[in-house]
């Protein structure tokens, strides 16, 4: 298939990257490397300062040649109308959003370039896609904080209500914590509208945080490694977890801890997005998925390191600190997430071995931890 990343740089989109280069895929990445400057701007830096997508291509490249890059801003409607017109793509994996929640909420510049920069990019991509390639599988990624924490249970993405002895399907009712989670609450009524009105075909996943390494079996090399973010702002909450344990800083649960989340291995989230290029939906349909595999509290996860860790003799101590987000500590949480399953994935379960992998990977480097940059600091 002819397949274009955006947000290739990126966390999962690099892991992507590597991991269809292997499957011998005509590959098209972008990225106009907005996280990394959002992350110098704000002093916070990355377990491993990882080369350039040009540097790394030439490691993929040694296995496949078919491999482009483009250092270009999704913003800019002009660029992805001519890279769309001059590739043609058969799918196109849409990462490139700025992701974080607390960055989101830092002020009023971060809180209007999040939802400015997710809308745009995504505006910009479903009218190319209509003008030039109406049958190109958009695969979009959502988040499953688009739900928010509702009082009911969480179905994947559509809801039957009947009313007033009628009945219809909708798409599930969302409500967000932060700017971000507004964003791509945005996306998804525009992606809806798209659909609707011209037939594009579009899968959106709504994911749950990710944990771990892509770690690329066939080249193994650390270069190829995404960015492993562990600060206050970009990191999520295992991978940051284990990294206070390594270099041994008390993990710091929000609040009571008892807030419920559904979780991904990162392994899995590839072998999800694998399933869904295999899977493309009808035109005129947006399927929507529920990408996590396990639900946890945070209490769950943090108790899980300290008693994983152990083992190899790091000894995590555990604090609670007072909670710098707005969001109910104490709720009920059961999401449906059978979607991806029906389509073949066999999932991860996270365990003590899993996590003892990504401790190893933190250790080797750990002279690179910054201990400043982990403590909460952005309030809302
Ligand atoms: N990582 C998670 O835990 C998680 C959970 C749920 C959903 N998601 C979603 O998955 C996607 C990828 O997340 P990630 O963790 O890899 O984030 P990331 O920040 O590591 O990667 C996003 C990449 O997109 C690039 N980018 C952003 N805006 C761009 C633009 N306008 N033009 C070109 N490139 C642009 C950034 O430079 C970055 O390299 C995001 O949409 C995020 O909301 C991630």
């Amino acid at each position: 298939m002819k397949i274009l990343i955006l947000g290739a740089d990126g966390y999962l989109g690099w892991s992507m990257a590597a991991s269809l280069s292997e499957d011998n895929h005509e590959l098209i990445l972008v990225d106009n490397y907005s996280k990394r400057k959002y992350m110098k701007e704000l002093n916070r830096t990355p377990l491993c300062k990882m080369p350039l997508v040009t540097t790394r291509i030439k490691i993929l490249k040694r296995l496949n040649k078919n491999i482009s890059f483009y250092e270009i801003d999704c913003m800019s409607y002009k660029k992805m109308k001519s890279i769309i017109k001059k590739h043609k793509p058969d799918a196109i994996i849409h990462f490139a959003e700025l992701p974080s929640a607390p960055f989101s909420m830092l002020n009023n510049k971060y809180g209007w370039d999040t939802l400015h920069n997710n809308l745009q990019s995504t505006f910009n991509l479903l009218h190319c896609i209509k003008d030039i390639v109406p049958d190109c599988h958009i695969i979009k990624l959502g988040t499953m904080g688009e739900y928010g924490t509702p009082n009911i249970d969480i179905e994947e993405g559509w809801i039957n209500i009947r009313h007033k002895n009628r009945k219809d399907k909708f798409l599930f009712p969302r409500q967000g914590s932060s700017l971000y989670h507004m964003s791509k609450i945005m996306d998804t009524d525009l992606i809806w509208f798209y659909v609707r009105n011209y037939g594009l075909n579009v899968t959106d996943l709504m994911q749950g945080p990710v944990y771990g390494i892509y770690y690329d079996d066939k080249h193994k090399n650390d270069e190829l490694v995404p960015t492993f973010t562990y600060d206050d702002i970009f990191g999520t909450v295992l991978n940051r977890f284990i990294v206070q344990a390594v270099v041994g800083t008390p993990l710091t649960v929000y609040g009571s801890g008892s807030q419920t989340r559904g979780y991904i291995n990162v392994v899995d989230t590839i072998k999800c997005i694998k399933l869904t290029l295999e899977n493309k939906p009808k035109n005129g349909e947006l399927a929507i998925y529920n990408q996590f595999t396990e639900q946890f509290t945070v209490n769950e996860l943090a108790n899980l390191v300290k008693k994983s860790l152990a083992r190899i003799d790091i000894f995590a101590k555990i604090k609670k600190v007072s909670n710098p987000r707005i969001e109910k500590e104490k709720h009920y949480y059961n999401a449906k997430h059978s979607n991806i399953k029906k389509l073949g994935l066999k999932p991860l379960k996270l365990d003590k071995n899993i996590i003892i992998d990504i401790a190893e990977y933190v250790s080797r480097h750990k002279n690179n931890i910054n201990t400043k940059i982990i403590q909460p600091r952005v309030n809302w």
